[in-house]
């Protein structure tokens, strides 16, 4: 440049004419200006007029000094880099030089179909200018099928791209990425910024049309390179989108180019950059927003005379249909069945916008599981946070809703450190909705037998039984009213945060005031829970329930379902081998092998026995919840028993009911109260 200005002045010297003279001059101190502003290791340019730039592809400056890097035009690149290469790794007195540098531009992305854009722009640091050999689309105008990985390439640039390549691993297809010699990206994330004021992060489409602004920061010290994006109309956020660590002495050439390469792909983007500010001696400057060329307006199709008048009245018919239909749509979406004598019940209904929001529309993402009366959604009600569950259940029958939903709004009133609080419930047409407390941990069945959680330690596992025993003496006993769980078992036990048993589910417990006769109404509960007699008679009692929690107990302690036993024999339940390892001498057997004899065995023993104890085939046999309370707490202990008084009728009666069960259920593994009248007189003729 130095060499350059001299032979300028030569020529002033020699100049004759008095017209050449003025050039020169004026020539002159275009120089002097340009080596002042920018002496190569630092510039600034708000829009590109006289740039100093090497342009290449189909690269071009428009008149107002907008640099547009590619059209639309598919399978092509254009490059723009600053003319001037700029010494990067180099020794000058006996020191490295200093590789931290500070730049930032503004770029907009204007793709060829709305939502279609490619490839991308990449801010690129290079040891050429020639990149007649590099390919277009995923190799980004920069590099080749051949040496795209190649360390010998001394490139680093950061990409915008717009397109998802599967071979260099792309997250998506609107991603900010660090490449080193390669196109597949060292580091990458999806576009957006830390919004300081809403403190959350934002996301950013980059193929939006609108302008951005981004800015790369390397320092030498801490040898890490940020990369920080934002619209142009928010000034820089303090966190960046990218924090790499990365050495680039190990990777720069002496003297390097900076610039821009861009490139489209089988779709394309009008790629456009309005301003730029590079800084190797300390910050680069910021570019002045409102001094940026502006971008062509956006092309519309020509319309004609009769089109402007006739355009806004069919836009408005439209509008109005649209408002009108979505309004239709909404209220059907959000349909619900409320009737004058729900309004008591009020503070436990929710409306189904609310639920249907807070599950986000019931996503198959939510889907916390499912059993037999419907789907299971996690959820988070909008005004409090409160995490919840929602359960769908299907039901045709106006009949007994009414019923139904007094009961709910009563068991709402239950409360209790072991059970799952109901929160309260919703009513559609053919469906009712029940919000339950979430419990993080969920049930206690894939704790114990699908090997997909931690396994519980004996501890954990004991507390759990005493939890949810105490939970079912509420129900029995402690509470204003009977109330009869009737599907105590693992699966309807969840676990809260610190692995609290809490018993859940009541969906199917109906309730009996205290004293009266229990109705005989319909068999419910899971196969493999049920009671000998409650199989025969159908009629749900407190025994029936101490029944499926001594089955439950049997789960815990052996890790195995209640019927399906694998491993052992075919056909053989749970019940029935607990004893017999007990006739066999060795009870403790029975305990599940996961726990590898970690465990106290008086109270192994004890859980066994009170077990088969409370699934005594005679209702009258077996303890009470407050009993089995008092066992568990050694303020009773267990009677010596002999495993025959426990064994004299399981081979008839349990068996013969479980038999039963199987002919008109197995399949579903499960009684509802749909398919009752069949069932009830199967019971009866059988009987
Ligand atoms: N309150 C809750 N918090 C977290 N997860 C839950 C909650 N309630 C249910 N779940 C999950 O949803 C699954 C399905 O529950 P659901 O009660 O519908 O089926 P189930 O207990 O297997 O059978 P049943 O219909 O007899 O109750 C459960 O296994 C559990 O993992
Ligand atoms: C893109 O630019 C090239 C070179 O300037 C030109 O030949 C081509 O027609 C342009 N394409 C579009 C779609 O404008
Ligand atoms: C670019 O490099 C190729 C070889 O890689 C060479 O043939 C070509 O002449 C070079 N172009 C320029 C402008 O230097
Ligand atoms: C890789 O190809 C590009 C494009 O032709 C070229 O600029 C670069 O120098 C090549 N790198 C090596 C290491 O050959
Ligand atoms: C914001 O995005 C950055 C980068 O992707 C990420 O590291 C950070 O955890 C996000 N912060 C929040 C609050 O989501
Ligand atoms: C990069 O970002 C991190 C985290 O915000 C910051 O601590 C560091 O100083 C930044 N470095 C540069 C070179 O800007
Ligand atoms: C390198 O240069 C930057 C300015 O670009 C300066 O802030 C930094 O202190 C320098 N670091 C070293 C190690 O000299
Ligand atoms: C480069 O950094 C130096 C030191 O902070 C500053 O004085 C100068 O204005 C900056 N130049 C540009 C073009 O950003
Ligand atoms: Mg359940």
């Amino acid at each position: 440049m130095l060499i350059n200005f001299f032979s300028l002045l030569l020529k002033l010297h020699m100049a004759t004419s008095l017209k050449e003279f003025h050039f020169l001059i004026i020539l002159c101190l275009l120089f002097i200006h340009f080596s002042l502003a920018q002496d190569g290791n630092q510039f600034i340019y708000n829009g590109f007029q006289g740039a100093n730039l090497h342009l290449d592809g189909i690269a071009k400056i428009h008149p107002n000094g907008l640099l547009q890097l590619t059209n639309t035009s598919k399978q092509q690149m254009g490059h723009a880099f600053y003319r001037i290469p700029l010494s990067f790794n180099t020794y000058s007195s006996g020191l490295m030089t200093n590789l931290s540098f500070s730049t930032n531009f503004v770029f907009a992305m204007v793709p060829e179909l709305p939502n279609l854009g490619g490839h991308g722009i990449a801010f690129t640091i290079s040891p050429t200018m020639n990149f007649s050999h590099a390919l277009q689309s995923q190799f980004f105008g920069i590099f080749n099928p051949s040496n795209w990985s190649l360390p010998a390439n001394h490139v680093v640039a950061i990409e915008l791209d717009t397109s998802m390549s599967i071979e260099f691993e792309d997250i998506d297809k609107n991603h900010v990425g660090v490449d080193v010699n390669s196109p597949k990206s060292i580091e990458a994330a999806p576009t957006s910024y830390f919004s300081d004021k809403e403190r959350k992060n934002i996301s950013l489409e980059l193929i939006s049309g609108n302008p951005m602004q981004l800015w790369i920061d390397y320092d030498e010290a801490e040898k890490t390179l940020n990369v920080t994006i934002a619209p142009v109309k928010i000034p820089k956020p303090n966190r960046p989108l990218l924090s790499t660590a990365i050495d680039l002495s190990q990777i720069l050439l002496e003297y390097m180019y900076v610039g821009f390469s861009s490139s489209t792909g089988t779709f394309a983007s009008d790629h456009y950059i309005l301003g730029w500010s590079f800084n190797k001696s300390g910050q680069a400057q910021s570019l002045e927003i409102s001094k940026l060329p502006s971008l062509p307006p956006q092309k519309r199709k020509k319309k004609s005379f009769k089109m402007i008048l006739i355009l806004p009245l069919a836009a408005a018919v439209v509008l109005i249909i649209v408002i009108g239909a979505s309004y239709f749509i909404r209220s059907k979406k959000y349909e619900e069945v409320l009737e004058e004598w729900e309004t008591e019940y009020g503070p436990h209904r929710f409306s189904y916008k609310n639920l249907y929001r807070a599950t986000n529309g019931f996503k198959e993402r939510e889907l916390l599981g499912r059993g037999g009366f419907g789907k299971v959604y996690r959820g988070k009600l909008h005004n409090s946070n409160q995490q919840i569950a929602v359960k769908r259940v299907s039901h045709d029958s106006k009949q007994g809703m009414k019923e139904f939903v007094a009961e709910i709004a009563s068991i709402g009133r239950l409360r209790h450190r072991n059970l799952v609080q109901l929160l309260g419930y919703c009513r559609r047409r053919g469906e009712l909705l029940l919000v339950y407390d979430y419990m993080p941990n969920g049930s206690l069945d894939k704790f114990l037998f699908n090997n997909v959680k931690p396994n519980l330690n004996w501890f954990q596992r004991f507390r759990i039984l005493k939890g949810v025993a105490s939970a079912l003496l509420y129900l029995h006993e402690e509470w204003e009213q009977v109330v009869l769980h009737r599907d105590v078992k693992a699966s309807n036990v969840l676990l809260d945060a610190d692995l609290n048993g809490r018993l859940g589910d009541f969906g199917l417990a109906r309730l009996y005031d205290h004293g009266s006769n229990p109705q005989t109404t319909h068999v419910v509960g899971t196969l493999g829970y049920l009671a000998p007699e409650l199989a025969r008679t159908g009629k749900a009692t407190t025994s029936t329930d101490v029944f499926a929690f001594g089955i439950f107990m049997l789960e815990v302690a052996c890790g195995r379902r209640p019927t399906n036993l694998q491993g052992v024999r075919e056909g053989v339940i749970l019940l029935d081998w607990v004893l017999e390892c007990w006739k066999g001498g060795a009870i403790l057997d029975a305990s599940d092998p996961k726990l590898e004899g970690n465990y106290l065995t008086k109270e192994m023993e004890l859980v066994l026995k009170l077990g088969l104890l409370c699934s005594h085939p005679l209702p009258e046999m077996r303890p009470s919840m407050r009993q089995v309370l008092q066992y568990f707490d050694g303020d009773a202990t267990l009677q010596e028993m002999q495993p025959d008084s426990l064994s004299i009728n399981t081979s008839t009666e349990s068996n013969e009911a479980l038999q039963l069960v199987m002919s008109f259920g197995y399949s579903f593994g499960k009684y509802s109260a749909h398919s009752l009248s069949s069932n009830e007189s199967i019971l009866d003729k059988t009987r």
